[in-house]
């Protein structure tokens, strides 16, 4: 047992996603930019994405995938003790986007924050909900990852702007009464490398004013190259990690759920970690990056296909803005 273990586990008992109606495929974008269907497909693995409508925030799509993960979970929002959304596209600076969400649900007075880990954000989520659950301060919490990063997207910037797409996930955690949930956590920070990858203006650094609007600096700005070799690199050791931790070996994982920012990170990731490709799961053709909601979304997807059985082995791992990464291994 690692020295951090905690004496309970925490569970999830309810997943549930959305993604907005509206479809944009790479042949949409080739009359955008100069690109084509062909380029994205074989550097990105991406073939579509979705995208949300202009009356929909984050918050909106939360609220749908919250209300089917409380579904699944059989349970209503009056029994949450808590909101997390993890999220980097937020509704406004400030409230919370998970306040917004409490009102949307009628959660009436239940404890609601955002957590800023961008891609890494449902992992970090996870760890801190397992926290507050397993002291026992909280029974059951409401996460949820979503993203509208195509409100931050520089469309005529073919070097980005085929890689995101909005959606959100969600999850229900509470206290396991069993085996089941979160065996090991591993997450870290490099904040050396935060230029790699950021939304520059709009911040306390550089309000938004007529220049940082000329300059496209309220969109994604981003070193591509650089960044696929810290993902690999980085979800590999948090995945060894957490393997580890939980007395694990690789032959023991059901299900390897990578952060879905690019099919040939998702593959060199699964390869040094040496776990066979059909335990890989991959879902980037169809929602192209939606940063903190991609973990959510495959958990839910597995789940109700009926692709997780009770006692599957899950390493998830995810990197993103900050540099973050983190892995969380769980047994279903
Ligand atoms: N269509 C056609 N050509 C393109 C496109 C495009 N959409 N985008 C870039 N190119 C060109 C470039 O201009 C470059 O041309 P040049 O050689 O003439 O200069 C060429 O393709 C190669 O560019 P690279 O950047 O070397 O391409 P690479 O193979 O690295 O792929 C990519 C680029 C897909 C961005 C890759 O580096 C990647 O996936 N990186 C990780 C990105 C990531 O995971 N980001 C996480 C963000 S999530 C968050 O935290 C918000």
């Amino acid at each position: 047992m690692h020295k951090n273990e905690p004496r309970r586990r925490a569970r999830i008992v309810g997943t549930g996603f959305y993604a907005p109606e509206k479809i944009l495929t790479n042949a949409d974008l080739a009359k955008m930019v100069d690109t084509s269907d062909e380029w994205i497909v074989t550097r990105t693995g991406m073939k579509e994405r979705h995208i949300t409508s202009p009356d929909q925030a984050t918050s909106d799509m939360v609220l749908i995938a919250a209300r089917r993960a409380l579904e699944n979970a059989r349970l209503e929002a009056k029994d949450l003790d808590l909101i997390i959304v993890a999220t980097v596209t937020p509704d406004t600076l400030f409230p919370a986007t998970a306040c917004w969400v409490q009102q949307g649900l009628r959660a009436d007075h239940v404890a609601a924050f955002d957590i800023s880990a961008a891609c890494t954000g449902f992992l970090y989520g996870m760890i801190m909900a397992e926290a507050l659950i397993t002291a026992g301060i909280v029974k059951r919490v409401l996460l949820a990852g979503s993203e509208t990063l195509t409100r931050f997207t520089n469309w005529e910037d073919r070097n980005t702007c085929v890689l995101f797409g909005d959606a959100a996930g969600a999850a229900i955690l509470e206290a396991s009464p069993d085996e089941s949930g979160i065996l090991s956590r591993y997450w870290k920070a490099d904040g050396t490398l935060g230029d790699l990858l950021s939304l520059p203006a709009g911040g306390s650094r550089l309000p938004a004013s007529a220049e940082t609007v000329e300059k496209k600096l309220h969109t994604v700005q981003m070193r591509g190259n650089e960044v696929f070799k810290h993902a690999v690199k980085r979800m590999s050791e948090a995945s060894t990690e957490v393997l580890k931790r939980a007395g694990l070996g690789t032959d023991d994982i059901d299900w390897f759920i990578p952060h879905q920012a690019n099919i040939r990170i998702i593959e060199a990731t699964g390869e040094r970690l040496g776990v066979p490709k059909e335990k890989v799961y991959i879902n980037v053709h169809k929602y192209g990056n939606v940063s903190a909601a991609t973990i959510p979304i495959a958990l839910s997807e597995l789940e109700g296909e009926g692709r997780l059985k009770k006692g599957n082995v899950i390493i998830l791992t995810a990197f993103g803005s900050g540099l973050t990464w983190a892995a969380v291994a769980y047994r279903w």
